[in-house]
């Protein structure tokens, strides 16, 4: 009697918390914990959000969508994280707890240095979408201690949604205003603020233009001047993320190049139009967001190392999601005189590079010279015969990546794929960039002219490489 009373408690207290799985270890010595990227402690991740420098500090900030009672997706809170090198992480707990407006969406944060909200010089603005029920509303909330807690505006909503997708907001600086970007359903929404809390409508973006496989998700305007590989005439770039509809299945992010005139952005040129634009090859790189306020006008991006098709079946313990290795994000002129949305890892991200060493380490970085007139084939292996297979097509022009035989594919049917980048600039040499960590490779075009993150989770660590039609160095994780 007694003994089915405690399994009965166990099992109300297992359902009240939506706990699904138990750790049966301890979070850190899990085989797939990734040893470079920013994993949560414990539980659900998802979208990074409200990214921000603080430059007196040297600290980049981090907060996160995040189940605290499970594995799964659930109540969305904002756990937070810090970084003085984007490499190690400290967890820095809870922020913002779902209240009685609903449970706590993404959304970005700024610095707002003139005190434009009232909450003081300086104070850190969180801007994000609360959903309930009936419907999604944005919220802000803010800090005056840097970033390490958050009290909710009692003003809040300060924007009402009147359709049911309504989200994500991604706040900037417009010259002297605030602006916000905003997914509406399949749509981009702009939105002006004098002081973050009263917002006017200025246009829609999106319609007929595009992918439109799914919802439209994590938007964010980016200006893009004064970063690296300088254009004359000044871009903006609108990132949108998309779920389902990305090119592998399932999630990604595309991206619209075009022109801002303070109301509405408008595309530039007729193949923009038509086709659709990716910011990642790979199916593993969902709702990027950049940092507000990073240093040197860089535009230093961090996505979420999933894809809604399978991130709940990812087969980890204690905890489920990555992100992505730091990224910095520029323009370029492809061979056909086209602009494309680059990312290179951020210096901070090259600075993992380590030691030459001859073998393949569990996390390292592989530096691929791959020859420009013959096709090459690259192969990733450990003993159990488990592979991932890159193949360099020199008459496509398009890099791949097969995980199909990478290992564990069995927890979804959308997990086994062979992704495929195109290069964009024909080179005599192609140098690409390998970074492998315990469960993801993420390959770059060393230039930034594409990038494919795919997550992979083998049986044992992949210990050989093989390399036909190029060369390799191999490179210890400095950390
Ligand atoms: C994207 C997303 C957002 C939403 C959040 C909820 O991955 O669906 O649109 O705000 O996740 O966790």
């Amino acid at each position: 009697m007694r003994k089915s009373f405690f399994a009965f408690c166990a099992l109300a207290l297992l359902t009240f918390t939506g706990c699904t799985q138990k750790p049966s270890m301890h979070p850190t010595d899990e085989p797939f914990r990734s040893v470079y990227h920013h994993t949560p402690e414990a539980n659900w991740m998802n979208d990074p959000n409200g990214m921000f420098y603080d430059e007196a500090a040297g600290v980049w900030h981090l907060y996160y969508q995040h189940n605290p009672y499970a594995t799964v997706w659930g109540p969305m809170h904002w756990a937070h994280s810090t970084s003085k090198d984007l490499i190690h992480w400290e967890h820095q707990g809870i922020v913002l707890y779902p209240d009685s407006l609903g449970t706590i969406f993404s959304g970005s944060a700024v610095i707002d240095k003139n005190n434009t909200a009232g909450f003081g010089e300086n104070a850190i603005v969180a801007i994000y979408t609360q959903s309930e029920k009936i419907g999604q509303n944005q919220s802000i909330a803010y800090s005056t201690d840097g970033g390490y807690s958050f009290t909710p505006y009692e003003g809040n909503p300060v924007l009402m949604g009147d359709i049911a997708d309504f989200r994500d907001p991604k706040v900037t600086w417009d010259g002297d205003h605030w602006l916000m970007t905003l997914a509406c359903q399949q749509e981009i929404r702009f939105y002006a603020s004098p002081n973050l809390k009263e917002w006017t409508y200025l246009s829609s973006f999106g319609k007929d233009l595009g992918a439109h496989g799914g919802v439209w998700e994590c938007p964010e305007l980016l200006k893009m001047s004064n970063v690296k590989s300088q254009i004359s005439n000044e871009k903006y770039v609108l990132l949108v993320s998309i779920n389902p509809g990305g090119p592998f299945g399932g999630s990604a992010t595309q991206y619209f190049i075009g022109d801002w005139d303070g109301k509405e952005f408008v595309v530039e040129s007729q193949k923009s139009k038509v086709e659709s634009k990716w910011l990642d090859y790979g199916k593993d790189n969902y709702s990027s967001f950049t940092f507000h306020n990073s240093p040197d006008g860089r535009l230093v991006a961090l996505g979420w190392m999933s894809n809604w098709q399978y991130a709940c079946q990812l087969p980890t313990v204690a905890f489920r999601s990555q992100n992505t290795v730091a990224r910095d994000l520029f323009l370029f002129l492809d061979d056909e005189g086209e602009y494309r949305l680059g990312s290179v890892p951020s210096k901070e991200t090259m600075a993992l590079k380590g030691a030459e060493t001859k073998y393949l380490p569990d996390a390292g970085i592989v530096e691929l010279t791959l020859d420009g007139s013959q096709d090459a084939l690259i192969t990733l292996s450990n003993d159990k015969g488990e592979k991932v297979v890159m193949n360099l097509d020199v008459h496509r022009r398009t890099f791949s990546m097969d995980r199909t035989a990478s290992g564990d594919c069995s927890f979804s049917h959308d997990f086994a794929a062979r992704t495929v980048a195109p290069l964009f600039i024909k080179r005599d040499t192609y140098k690409v960039l390998l970074f492998i960590d315990h469960c993801s490779i993420e390959a770059f075009d060393a230039d930034g002219a594409w990038a494919m993150t795919n997550l992979v989770f083998p049986s044992e660590p992949y210990n050989h490489l093989d390399v036909q039609g190029g060369e390799a160095k191999i490179y210890n994780v400095n950390i």
